[in-house]
């Protein structure tokens, strides 16, 4: 089967669309990675020319042998749709989880994503912490949760609280909370190590002053976790903006009641005391 006509690849180009209509892929701000599933990978086998090994940078040994798409360094997600083999690729892991090669894309040279690191790290934890159903990984920078990393403590307590409480719906989507990463060089295995370790706990680690990492089982629930932090994030900015109090909210025993219907289960710490 053509590369661009299997729906593991359309449902990436689409997620990578999605985004870039959603403004939160300035120039060539963000990355997106799928771990392929191996009938995926037979059913585009003809398609795949590989070429040399090269470092990933981190060891990621429980990946060996696994396959991903992921969007090139310096790629503009705006360009994923109209450009595809130029903007990125199919790579696929060593024995021991230590090199890539790319299989298939970046036709005009370059490499996957600098954050490759932190993208693999999180599908390795992801893969030992959520029985092995996710498969996405998706970085972005969306602006208005970057502009809370200025005004609320870079805290998982203040951050899981505050954006629960701006949309009812949040404490369903992301249950065990938001992890907050604070600022950091991004692009090495630092990073990637802080980031996969609050991936062991949570699906959306935040960069503060950066952006967003969310983790998923496929493309739309992760780009729909995105979605759903952000908003909340625009209307926590948008009320901020307007005053600096709220006149009413959703109060602690309110979440322990939608935790009741809803069949989730919310962490006491979130559901602290305070004034506003
Ligand atoms: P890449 O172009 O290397 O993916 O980097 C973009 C980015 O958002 C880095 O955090
Ligand atoms: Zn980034």
């Amino acid at each position: 089967m053509n590369m661009l006509d299997a729906e593991f690849v359309k449902g990436f180009m689409r997620t990578a669309e999605d985004g870039w209509l959603q403004g939160w892929h300035e120039r060539n701000g963000g990355n997106l990675s799928y771990r392929v599933k191996p009938e995926e990978v037979e059913s585009v086998r003809e398609e795949l020319s590989p070429g040399e090994w090269r470092p990933i940078g981190a060891a990621v040994p429980r990946l060996a042998g696994e396959y991903f798409l992921v969007t090139g360094s310096g790629k503009y997600f705006r360009n994923v749709t109209i450009k595809p083999e130029d903007s990125f690729c199919l790579i696929e892991l060593d024995g021991e989880g230590e090199n890539y090669r790319i299989c298939w894309g970046l036709v005009n040279g370059g490499r996957p994503t600098s954050e490759l690191p932190t993208h693999l790290m999180n599908h390795e934890v992801k893969l030992a912490a959520a029985g092995g159903k996710h498969r996405v990984i998706y970085h972005a920078h969306p602006a208005n949760i970057i502009a809370l990393t200025f005004a609320l403590p870079p805290t998982s307590e203040a951050f899981t609280r505050e954006l629960w409480e701006m949309a009812t719906e949040c404490p369903v989507v992301f249950p065990d909370g938001i992890g907050v990463v604070p600022w950091m060089v991004p692009g090495g295995r630092e990073i990637a190590v802080a980031t996969s370790e609050l991936m062991k706990e949570y699906d959306v680690a935040v960069w503060a002053h950066h952006g967003l990492f969310c983790s998923g089982e496929d493309f739309d629930l992760t780009f729909g976790l995105m979605h759903t932090v952000e908003k909340s994030a625009e209307i926590l900015v948008k009320l901020r903006s307007m005053q600096p109090y709220k006149r009413q909210t959703i109060r602690p025993d309110d979440f322990r009641d939608l935790a009741k219907d809803f069949k989730v289960e919310l962490p006491e710490r979130y559901l602290y005391e305070k004034n506003d």
